[in-house]
């Protein structure tokens, strides 16, 4: 990555990805170079994708896009945010509930480490209420989330609650 490169890392579970993650990734092309999104691991959070399918379907909702860059990462996001020499950590806002438990998270993150930034963005009105587990929970019931997510996404949902059915 070249010296002058304004990179973001944006980490989250993306369990799966939404299409409110997508706006915050969009919004935040717009003022970094690149932004990493980075799928947490994390052996004591039960999901329902693996986050090998968590980042396929990332890597299929963008296509190649030269801005955006896909992985995983285990441990402290600091640590992963400055051995990627990202400048700063990107979180979306819905509400104001999203906002005491991001606000220690980037206090934590801050006192960790003071080569990062937290860089929150507000996410699109119409993306307030949506949520990986809000979708989840309707995808489970049949209910119609393709204006939530991206079609990689969709395909996916509909995959892993057939063969979750048929057991
Ligand atoms: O999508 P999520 O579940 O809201 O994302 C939470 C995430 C991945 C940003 C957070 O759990 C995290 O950064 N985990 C890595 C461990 C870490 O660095 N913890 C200390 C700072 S809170």
């Amino acid at each position: 990555m070249g010296k002058n490169l304004k990179v973001a890392v944006y980490p989250g579970s993306f369990d799966p990805l939404t299409n409110g993650h997508i706006d915050i990734i969009d919004r935040g092309c717009k003022i970094f170079d690149k932004v990493i999104i980075a799928v947490l691991h994390n052996p004591s959070k039960k999901a329902l994708f693996s986050v090998e399918e968590r980042v396929t379907m990332i890597k299929e909702t963008f296509n190649h896009t030269d801005s955006i860059e896909v992985d995983s990462f285990g441990g402290l996001l600091v640590d992963y945010a400055e051995m990627r020499g990202a400048i700063a950590l990107l979180r979306g806002m819905r509400a104001i509930s999203d906002f005491e438990n991001e606000f220690q998270m980037a206090l934590m993150n801050r006192s960790l480490s003071r080569e990062v930034q937290t860089v929150f963005l507000m996410t699109g009105l119409r993306w307030i209420f949506t949520s990986s587990s809000i979708i989840k929970e309707a995808a489970q019931f049949g209910g119609d989330i393709s204006g939530m997510v991206s079609n990689p996404v969709m395909l996916k949902l509909e995959e892993k609650f057939e063969t979750l059915k048929k057991r």
